[in-house]
Formats: C-alpha cells, sequence, structure tokens
C-alpha cells in the first residue's frame, strides 16, 4: 500500500495514510451489477450522470451539536479515494469485454449509457477466471484457467493481482466479489486454518470454492476483499485469520439491495412498535444471468440461507414469544426471462395488533436489481480502500449497511437494522477522524439539561 504522502493526522482519529495515485478496483465477474457500477463511474466522472445512491458521494454526515451546523459530505470528511482515480479489472469466464457485457446484460440504455463510453468499456477485457461448473451449475464458460491443482490457481490469481497493479500504475487495490452465487457450502474442516487450506487446495478439495481462492490470493496479496454475493467465501476462520495476520479489511456477504433492504427496513418498525407478525411471504420474478443462476436448486440454497436470516434476527422470538414465536417466512425466486433486471418483488406480510387483531401489508417493488447494487458496489470499494489506509484490519462490522447477511466477530450476532447500521457506519467515520458520537440524547437544548 502507497504511503508517499504522510499520514493524515486526525485530532484523536486514526493515523490514515491520504488516498494518493490510483485505486485499481479488481472485480470478480463481469456481468449485471459489475457493468453497471464500472459504466456508471465513467458516466459519472464525465458529468453525464449522477452518483445516486452512493452514500459516500452523495450523503452527508453531522459534526458536533445540530445548532453548529456542521454537515459536510462523507466525502469531504473522510479521505476517500477520488472517483477520477479508480481503475477497473475483472475476471469472468465469459469472455465479453464491459461493453458486450454491459449490451447484453441490458440494465442501462444502450444509447444514453453506453455508446458515448463504448471506447473505455471496450478496454476492460476480463481475465481468464478460476471457474469450474461444479459450484455454478447453469454457467459454461470458456475464458478460464488451468492449472494442476486449486493452489496453482490461486497462485495464477495473485499474479494477476500483481501484473494488474503494475500495468496500470495503481498504488492501492481492492476486489469487490460481484460474480455468480455458488452452491451451498458449510464451514468444514479445510477451511478452520491456513494448514489445512492450503493442504485443501493442494488435493483439490471440493470444499474450496473458486471463489476462496480469489479470496485467499486477495489477502496474501495484503488486498481488501468485499463479498457481494452469499458464498461463505470470506465467511470462514482461515479467512478471518488471516485478514487479522495480515492486517487486511475484509467483508461480506450478499449485496443488501431491493426486498431485504425493504425488510430491514420495515421489520425493525414493526417491533419498534411492538406489533406482532405472524407471516412474511416474499417471492420474486426476474429474468437476468443471476436469476437464471438462482434458478439452479443449489445456488437458490445459499441465497434463501442470506435471506432468511434477517428476520429472525432483527425481531428475536426467543424473547418476544407472543409477538414474533411463529413466524412463517418463506422466500422464492422464480427465474422469468422476459423481466431481465428489473426484478419484480412481492412481500405480503402479515401483521397483528392490539388485542391480536390482524393486518396486511403489501409491497411491490419494482425493481431494477443492479442499478440498486452498482452504488453499493462503489462504495465498499471506496470504504474498504479506506479502512486499510486507516489499519483497521479484518471483518468490517460497520460495514454491514451494504449487507444481506453481514460477517460478524465470534460471540457476537450480526445487526441487520438498517438504521442502527447506518448510525455504526456514520459514528465509525467520526471515530476515524476524531470527531465525537453523535448519541441523539440531545437534552443539552433544553432547560432541564443544566438541573
Ligand atoms: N443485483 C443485485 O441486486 C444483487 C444483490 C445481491 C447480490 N447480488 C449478487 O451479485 C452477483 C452478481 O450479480 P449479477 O446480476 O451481476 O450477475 P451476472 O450473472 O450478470 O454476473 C455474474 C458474472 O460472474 C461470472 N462468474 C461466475 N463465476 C465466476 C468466477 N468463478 N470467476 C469470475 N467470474 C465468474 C459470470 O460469468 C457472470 O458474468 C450475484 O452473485 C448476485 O447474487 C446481486
Amino acid at each position: 500500500m502507497a504511503r508517499q504522502q504522510p499520514a493524515v493526522a486526525t485530532g484523536g482519529g486514526r493515523e490514515i495514510a491520504p488516498a494518493t495515485g490510483k485505486l485499481g478496483v479488481m472485480l470478480v465477474g463481469l456481468g449485471a451489477v459489475s457493468t453497471t457500477f464500472i459504466a456508471g463511474v465513467e458516466n459519472v466522472r464525465r458529468g453525464r450522470a449522477l452518483p445516486i445512491g452512493s452514500l459516500s458521494q452523495m450523503a452527508t454526515i453531522r459534526l458536533g451539536k445540530r445548532t453548529d451546523k456542521r454537515a459536510p459530505k462523507i466525502k469531504d470528511f473522510v479521505p476517500l479515494a477520488d472517483l477520477q482515480d479508480l481503475v477497473f479489472a475483472a475476471w469472468d469466464p465469459i469472455p465479453d469485454d464491459a461493453y458486450t457485457a454491459a449490451v447484453k446484460a441490458g440494465v442501462l440504455d444502450r444509447h444514453e449509457h453506453l455508446e458515448p463510453i463504448k471506447d473505455f468499456l471496450q478496454g476492460i477485457k476480463p481475465m481468464p477466471a478460476v471457474f469450474d461448473q461444479y459450484y455454478v451449475k447453469r454457467l459454461q464458460g470458456t475464458n478460464v484457467k488451468r492449472g494442476k491443482n486449486k493452489r496453482e490457481l490461486a497462485e495464477q490469481l495473485r499474479e494477476d493481482m500483481r501484473n494488474f497493479k503494475q500495468s496500470a500504475g495503481v498504488d492501492r487495490l481492492v476486489v469487490v466479489w460481484c460474480a455468480s452465487t455458488e452452491v451451498f457450502l458449510t464451514p468444514g474442516p479445510a477451511h478452520q486454518s491456513l494448514q489445512s487450506f492450503e493442504q485443501a487446495m493442494e488435493q483439490n478439495d471440493q470444499s474450496i470454492a473458486p471463489s476462496m481462492l480469489y479470496a485467499y490470493a486477495a489477502l496474501m496479496e495484503s488486498i481488501p476483499f468485499a463479498n457481494g454475493a452469499p458464498n461463505l467465501t470470506v465467511d470462514i476462520p482461515v479467512m478471518e485469520r488471516l485478514a487479522e495476520e495480515r492486517r487486511v479489511p475484509i467483508g461480506g456477504k450478499d449485496f443488501k439491495t431491493g426486498q431485504t433492504m425493504m425488510k430491514s427496513v420495515l421489520a425493525p418498525a414493526f417491533k419498534a412498535r411492538m406489533l406482532g407478525l405472524s407471516g412474511w411471504y416474499s417471492t420474486n420474478i426476474l429474468g437476468n444471468r443471476d436469476g437464471e443462476v438462482l434458478d439452479d436448486p443449489e445456488s437458490f440454497k445459499t441465497k434463501e440461507e442470506s435471506k432468511l436470516g434477517l428476520l429472525e434476527h432483527i425481531l428475536q422470538p426467543e424473547v418476544y414469544p407472543e409477538l414474533y414465536g411463529k413466524v412463517y417466512h418463506k422466500v422464492r425466486i422464480n427465474y422469468y426471462p422476459p423481466r431481465g433486471d428489473n426484478k419484480e418483488g412481492w412481500d405480503n406480510i402479515d401483521i397483528f395488533g392490539w388485542l391480536g387483531y390482524p393486518m396486511q401489508i403489501k409491497v411491490d417493488f419494482l425493481c431494477r436489481d443492479s442499478i440498486l447494487a452498482a452504488p453499493i458496489v462503489l462504495d465498499l470499494a471506496l470504504f474498504f480502500d479506506l479502512a486499510g489506509r486507516a489499519g483497521l484490519s479484518g471483518i468490517q462490522e460497520w460495514l454491514s449497511f451494504y449487507f444481506k447477511s453481514p460477517q460478524f466477530a465470534a460471540g457476537l450476532y450480526a445487526e441487520h437494522d438498517l438504521f442502527i447500521q447506518q448510525t455504526k457506519l456514520k459514528n465509525t467515520l467520526r471515530w476515524m477522524m476524531g470527531e465525537e458520537q453523535i448519541t441523539h440524547l440531545g437534552v443539552e437544548y433544553y432547560e432541564y439539561a443544566d438541573r
């Protein structure tokens, strides 16, 4: 990591190395989310669009008392990499360049947002991927690395990272997994220690998924790694330990975009008002490649686990058995090609109130999956880079805001409530910069505070 200039002294906060030079954003997968992210950043850089949905670019952060009227934009408060300094690279088993992949994904308007930056997008060609159809049944790839075992493949990924850093002249790298959802795996013996993991790679053990090889390669190269899919990837003891040892930030899992984002807003509202819940039925239709991959039951199981966990954590049925002890929660994803990336997510929510009287809420979210995910990729790339420069390593729980199944330290539980996550994110930024935490107590504004 480049430290050409003295670190920023932040008055009681962390020492943060400045964001000098370029930041290389390496994306695993060059599909709908990645291309929407890359094309979006380039359109923003050219002044052709706004980075809507990105906290790092658009949100403000209040500092001090409400009467101080200090609320800078986050990007003016913390030393983030500038959008002009981002350089992109990707791996994908499908050899399409970013322009072709974006046209095929069909998310962005070709004439408005792709043609004007065609040359730029065509310049981003995916490196051969570490890919194995065993882990993503519905895909076939030709742009694939060959090696005698998984360890050798991981070494090839490390070499890609070093080569890109050198050829693109970037100072720092971050890796974000934006590739397909892999089949469901549970942590096993191979995931416990570096020794068992490396041995398993050499023996081509099936419990080592491609995503883990990317994560291992990134950590060995001291590069922060964020996981946008529900795969285990960095959510295993060996990766957590490796990240601590090598002083690298990690985090995941699964970008929190449409339906789950709404769930993490509505469920805390019911709990805040002590309203009961008897059932939550969520179904989706989507027709993009992600939908096709998730049509495979084994990949869907990974997604389902990620989507189901949240309600239980938010509602705490063990604390409130009368309200949340018998919740019927169902999640379905249906592949329906005519919709492309424009997903429709329906929720039928059965709640009950005073004296147990039932009520219903229906949510019909006609969302655009990758439009919601792209700003998350941007924020994660910038905040993981910031975390690295601030010397934060291991799981970055303060970035739970962006994930459906946030990773957390042993002995804790995940925080899913979007507004607690937002407070945690902003307070972490204040803490990094040596500013006071905001507790929202506010007695100091009233007369009785002096008594
Ligand atoms: N869009 C959203 O709202 C959203 C939300 C949460 C999570 N996600 C997850 O993000 C990921 C990307 O979504 P998408 O809509 O861009 O899907 P996509 O199918 O358009 O793109 C995924 C790309 O990853 C590639 N890929 C698969 N295995 C790979 C490997 N081993 N190495 C390199 N590339 C590989 C595929 O070839 C494909 O091009 C999915 O796992 C999805 O579940 C998306």
